[in-house]
């Protein structure tokens, strides 16, 4: 397609004219690539997710989120001095500004974290200049930065909500187990930190998915980091994205018992209504994620009961089997991760905050390639307005 609107081009202006534009327009920039990259790799018919080149499955087995994190962004998994190195300036920087806490302090209590999530993120920014965003020294800041203070926000803002003090992060627990602790005030069992530390993997990144490209936009006007993963986060709160996570626990308590599944769907159906958690741009096929979420499902019902809810999401599967799989709709990684995340004891609103606290990898990692070689992006629309219109005054328009 782009090389199609290449070789449309008109060479004096550089421009397509109106006709050749239309050609050109893709609803949803579907099929159209926004970038080249070199950070992650998705094949949907397969079912297929890597990041540098290394399956998502592996990672999840072998990896912890911090390495993750060292990988997207600087393109090879670290060895063990520089992993030392990334993990002790994280944790150096896990403290927030008391003035940040103060300003969602500020913050309705009936708001969404996600909100509260992006309006700290944009105040960090004001806090730590980084403005020329070409030197690497202030690129590496920025990913610290922000990797790091952002669980400390969540938790801050989950407590204060409830009108509890925010607790300090605690140097010894690593990236999951700490923000487990700043939620709750106890160091978590070793297992439900695992298990959170491989859902940060599995959300840190995923081609150019929307958040992304939000980020990505701003990124082009060589805005700063904090600019960038707060554009980011207003995109992943909608509920065709990110905000998915926490409308399909809120659909499963709505269905209530694995029985009603067949009758939700097909009044959903009937209406045209989007199933939560189901389908996918990308995937033609069971999203990788969500059969890895699945697995952590079972790891944490081992341990500590099984959640009703499951049953009822496997119902749901079974029966979207028989209506959507034709579509090339399956569980997408929203479906499961609720689950795994209520059964941590993390409250709805606060799924999509942890999704954040993972993709703020995948959104800087994409920051760094960008402004590496950068071109701002201006698409062009197809005007579909009238031309040459009169301007009426006011006292001869009728209402
Ligand atoms: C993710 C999503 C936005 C992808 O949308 P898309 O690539 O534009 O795909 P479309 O909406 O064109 O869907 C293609 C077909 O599958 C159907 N479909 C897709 N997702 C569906 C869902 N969740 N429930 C029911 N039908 C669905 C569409 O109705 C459409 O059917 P049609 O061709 O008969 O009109 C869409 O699948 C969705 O809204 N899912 C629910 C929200 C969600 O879980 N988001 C998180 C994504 S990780």
């Amino acid at each position: 397609m782009a090389e199609a609107a290449r070789r449309l081009k008109n060479p004096d202006t550089q421009r397509l004219d109106s006709t050749e534009a239309a050609q050109c327009y893709s609803p949803g920039l579907e099929g159209i690539p926004a970038a080249r990259s070199k950070i992650s790799y998705l094949d949907g018919q397969k079912g297929l997710l890597a990041y540098r080149g290394i399956r998502i499955e592996a990672l999840a087995q072998r990896s912890t989120f911090i390495e993750t994190v060292y990988l997207l962004i600087f393109g090879d998994l670290p060895d063990r001095p520089a992993l030392e190195k990334f993990n002790a300036d994280l944790v150096a920087h896990r403290q927030i500004k008391f003035r940040i806490t103060d300003l969602m302090k500020c913050l309705p209590e009936g708001g969404h974290p996600m909100d509260a999530l992006q309006a700290a993120v944009a105040a960090l920014g004001m806090f730590y200049p980084a403005k020329n965003v070409k030197d690497r020294e202030i690129q590496y800041s920025s990913v610290v930065r922000l990797v790091a203070k952002l669980p400390t926000i969540v938790a801050a803002y989950a407590r204060m909500r409830r009108g509890d003090n925010p607790i300090p992060p605690q140097d010894d627990l690593d990236h999951a187990a700490n923000f487990l602790y700043m939620l709750t005030g106890k160091a978590p069992d070793p297992l439900v930190a695992k298990v959170l530390d491989v859902c940060l993997i599995l959300h840190a990144e995923h081609t150019m998915n929307a958040s992304t490209f939000s980020g990505l936009v701003t990124a082009s006007t060589l805005a700063d980091a904090y600019t960038v993963a707060s554009s980011a986060i207003g995109t992943l709160m909608g509920p065709l994205h990110g905000g998915a996570n926490e409308e399909v626990l809120l659909m499963l308590r709505e269905i209530g018992a694995p029985g009603n599944a067949r009758a939700y769907l097909e009044s959903q159906l009937a209406t045209g209504a989007k199933i939560m958690g189901l389908g996918h741009r990308e995937y033609k096929v069971k999203d990788p994620r969500a059969v890895i979420l699945q697995s952590l499902a079972k790891e944490l019902f081992a341990r500590y009961g099984k959640s009703p809810l499951y049953e009822v999401a496997e119902a749901v599967e079974r029966e979207a089997l028989t209506r959507l799989a034709p579509k090339g709709v399956y569980p997408n990684v929203d479906f499961y991760s609720g689950i795994v995340y209520q059964k941590m004891g993390i409250e709805p609103d606060f799924f999509t905050p942890v999704f954040a606290i993972a993709r703020v990898a995948g959104w800087l990692a994409h920051w760094v390639e960008q402004i590496q070689d950068n071109h701002i992006f201006r698409p062009t629309e197809i005007y579909e307005g009238v031309h040459d219109r009169e301007y009426r005054p006011i006292e001869q328009r009728s209402s």
